[in-house]
């Protein structure tokens, strides 16, 4: 199949049409069920999955709740939007991508000339350094390494665009008069995180004032704060890496390709590897240009597959290893206490940081999902989204819950602090002392150790 193929196949992938719950095919798409889906996953489908090209109309379970249920506070975890590679293959033409924002070019999105007229317009003072040094929207004829796409930028105004409807405008989290303080906005120190924040933002806000907006950096991917060092979680990770190699080395058909590969583009297999073809391949991919030819021959769909097929069976191994679960716990844990000491202070009737938003990368919400005990969950997308909602029972007002959604999908009762709740309680959604509980102790259970907090589990001796 070449990508041109590949790429028609977007419009026959259903759209799913969740009503009321979580509809089988909702949850087709974001968590496979092994019963319903074939065994053998479809690198291609799961390729367009990750592409995450805009669609019309996207349904979504955000922000369902019984009428007597009050909005209290939203987290929202975001991966930046498409961008650009971080590496090339080697000795090839790299694609030719436009990172300037038009109108006339697809995807589109409405509010795109608002947003980049508003952003030329400049920020004054609401980033903390260094982020003051980084463009705000994607601006370059031939897209630098890394850099957003129109692809991201529209991903993010829909995504922000679908959670004002449903946050502000149904749920009213926001007073009229909102002020800086009811947000919380954090990135990493990339352009693409930054700008993808900035998409979310505009079409998330009523308005869009720079006086009221400040957005902190983050210098770990893993959004950990004063909490980064943790020794066992980087012993979990070299393990992980180690289980990684050997994978790889016992897939025949994938070192075939590889080697043939490296052919085609005339440099040793190692430093082919070593320039981690998928990225530029999916960038490929997802922008329907073909793949890179040189005399000897060219990439094409078929090398794709092999590629794409061996990462889906490395997520598979990943999970039954849990090596990476290790990993996951403790790099996760840092940005979940920090979400729950949040929502604990918005359950004291605090009316700071209602709406936080953390502009971030897959390997970010890769382990938090994982530490969730999400790990059925797909690989996140471009501009893939997790949201944590605190709500409130205004019939008895002391009790609050909490509800998880992952690109739309509501994964609550998948979650190990709330699996089954459901079947026990008539109420849609989890306590919150669950997940204050799952964070504050049981979540390092997982771990096999006898430590119960962060500190311990990551000096661990026996490990
Ligand atoms: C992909 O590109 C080809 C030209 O290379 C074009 O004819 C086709 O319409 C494009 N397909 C999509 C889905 O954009
Ligand atoms: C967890 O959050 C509390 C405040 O809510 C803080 O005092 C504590 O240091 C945090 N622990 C870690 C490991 O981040």
């Amino acid at each position: 199949m070449d990508v041109l193929t590949a790429l028609l196949l977007v419009h026959l992938i259903p759209v799913s049409t969740p009503k009321n719950g979580m509809s089988s095919k909702s949850r087709k798409r974001i968590m496979p069920d092994p019963v319903t889906e074939p065994p053998v996953t479809d690198p291609v489908y799961e390729a367009l999955l990750y592409c995450n090209i805009p669609s019309v109309a996207e349904r979504s379970m955000e922000g369902h709740a019984p009428h007597h249920f009050k909005l209290v506070s939203v987290h929202v975890f975001i991966r930046h939007g498409d961008r650009y590679p971080l590496y090339v293959i080697p000795k090839t033409k790299r694609p030719e991508i436009d990172c300037t924002l038009v109108a006339n070019r697809k995807p589109y999105h409405p509010k795109l000339e608002a947003f980049v007229s508003h952003m030329s317009k400049g920020s004054g003072a609401s980033f903390e350094s260094p982020l003051n040094s980084l463009p705000l929207y994607p601006n370059h004829p031939l897209c630098e390494m890394g850099e957003l796409t129109q692809t991201g930028v529209v991903q993010h105004l829909q995504n922000g665009q679908l959670l004002r409807d449903i946050y502000l405008k149904k749920h009213k989290l926001l007073p009229n008069d909102w002020s800086a303080d009811q947000l919380y906005l954090e990135t990493t120190g990339k352009s693409r995180t930054l700008q993808s924040g900035l998409a979310l933002l505009y079409g998330f806000l009523p308005d869009f004032d720079w006086k009221k907006i400040y957005f902190r950096h983050q210098p770990s991917a893993l959004f950990c704060s004063g909490s980064c060092y943790c020794p066992v979680r980087n012993q979990y990770l070299e393990k992980e890496q180690r289980r990684q190699y050997l994978l790889r080395l016992k897939n025949s058909q994938l070192e075939k390709t590889y080697g043939e590969m490296a052919k085609i583009v005339d440099v040793p297999t190692k430093q082919l590897r070593a320039a981690n073809p998928i990225d530029s391949m999916l960038c490929h991919f997802c922008h329907n240009v073909s793949f890179p030819c040189t005399r000897n021959g060219c990439v094409d769909m078929e090398h794709f597959k092999v590629i794409k097929t061996h990462q889906i069976e490395d997520e598979r191994e990943r999970r039954e290893k849990k090596l990476y679960l290790g990993y996951s716990v403790l790099g996760a844990h840092p940005i979940l206490n920090q979400t729950i000491g949040r929502m604990q202070r918005a359950t004291e009737g605090r009316k700071q940081e209602l709406f936080a938003l953390y502009s971030a990368h897959d390997v970010t919400l890769s382990p938090v999902l994982s530490a969730l005990g999400l790990s059925e969950a797909r690989f996140p997308r471009f501009a893939a989204r997790l949201i944590f909602e605190l709500w409130q029972d205004r019939e008895k007002p002391s009790e609050h819950s909490v509800r998880i959604l992952y690109n739309g999908v509501d994964v609550t009762f998948h979650t190990s602090f709330c699996q089954d709740h459901h079947k026990r309680s008539p109420k849609p959604m989890c306590p919150l002392e669950n997940l204050v509980r799952f964070v504050k102790r049981d979540m390092f259970v997982a771990l096999g150790g006898s430590g119960t907090n962060y500190y311990d589990a990551c000096h661990r001796e026996e490990f």
